[in-house]
């Protein structure tokens, strides 16, 4: 009895030091520690040794079997805590760890910034149509009075596709064709992409556009007015003083580029504005007769205003930011600030 006790200890020593894994651990509990296991027998044997020796051999015994339940206990820890290598870990599920956040994707601030504008325009009764960013020469340049050799085609640093075909320069071909389809009245923002042979920090090759078009009966440079003003104060949650400076398009007569207060410096000057207080936020104008002409509307019933923004720069004034490249570098730690 005494002789199996001492050889129960040392297999049991020898085994855990053999264990590396839950698994194996579990075999080693079953084996010794388990109902029908080696400590479980012995104790039984004890019924059957002299009453004499029975106390001692007993003694012996549960000391023998607690001695085995501390080292799978330590073992048990060991592996739970990782000290032992190779762990328990790998096949525990830790129910308690907080799991992996996916990462939150939000809009590009160029289709925020676009959705923006659209909604202010849409309240305002406007309808959106949009149109092909791969454009005939015809609604590019022909149709809003811009006619071959024209010294304008020169300001737009067109990518042709063919001698007739061309990326659009511009979202203004869109007046075209729907004037074309439809008939007054009309009130219609047309959103998309625009391209231009220009890269600098405040030129990109491809940016995007807002065209606003509203022809009817009566109209004049007053609802022009009206409908920027608006459009300003909400775009830039405060009211703007705007200057309307005479310019020049092909399609409207007249034409004014339109400048706002500079937001960043309240007018003062500052380097954004260039030290002169203003800030030029679109072209637009009163639309030509010959473009109503080109569709068939007669120009002494109708008129209209036209107008064009560029949203990138819309949304570097909005947010302050100088090189307009940074919108098209995909670096997460610019975009993720919008
Ligand atoms: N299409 C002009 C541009 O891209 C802007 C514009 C639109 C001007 C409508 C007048 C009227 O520069």
């Amino acid at each position: 009895m005494e002789q199996k006790l001492n050889t129960l200890q040392t297999e049991a020593h020898t085994q855990l030091s053999t264990v590396e894994n839950n698994a194996q651990l579990e075999d080693f509990r079953i084996r010794f520690l388990g109902r029908k296991g080696l400590c479980s027998t012995v104790m039984k044997e004890l019924g059957s040794v002299s009453d004499k020796e029975r106390p001692r051999l007993g003694q012996m015994a549960n000391r023998v079997k607690n001695e085995i339940e501390a080292l799978y206990d330590e073992k048990r820890q060991a592996l739970l805590s990782g000290l032992n290598g190779s762990s328990i870990q790998e096949d525990t599920i830790d129910l308690s760890l907080p799991g992996r956040k996916p990462e939150k994707g939000r809009l590009h601030p160029v289709t925020q910034i676009m959705n923006e504008v659209c909604s202010i325009f849409e309240n305002l009764g406007f309808a959106v149509a949009e149109g092909p960013d791969v454009e005939h020469d015809h609604y590019n340049f022909e149709a809003l009075n811009i006619p071959a050799h024209h010294p304008a085609r020169d300001m737009h640093d067109t990518f042709y596709i063919s001698d007739s075909i061309l990326l659009r320069t511009h979202t203004s071909p869109m007046q075209a064709r729907i004037m074309e389809a439809r008939q007054p009245p009309l009130r219609v923002i047309a959103p998309g992409k625009v391209y231009r042979c220009d890269s600098d920090i405040t030129h990109t090759p491809m940016f995007h556009q807002v065209e606003g078009f509203l022809v009817d009966k009566n109209i004049s440079f007053a609802d022009l007015k009206g409908v920027l003003t608006v459009f300003t104060e909400k775009m830039f949650d405060q009211k703007l003083e705007l200057r309307f400076r005479p310019s020049f398009f092909p399609f409207t007569e007249p034409s004014a580029e339109v400048d706002i207060a500079c937001v960043i410096c309240e007018g003062k000057g500052c380097r954004v504005c260039k030290r002169t207080g203003w800030l030029e936020i679109l072209g637009s104008g009163m639309i030509d007769p010959e473009v109503f002409k080109k569709v068939g509307y007669d120009p002494e019933i109708y008129s209209g205003f036209a107008f064009g923004l560029g949203i990138e720069r819309i949304a570097m004034l909005k947010y302050g930011i100088d090189d307009i490249r940074l919108y098209y570098e995909n670096d997460l730690r610019f975009l993720s600030q919008f």
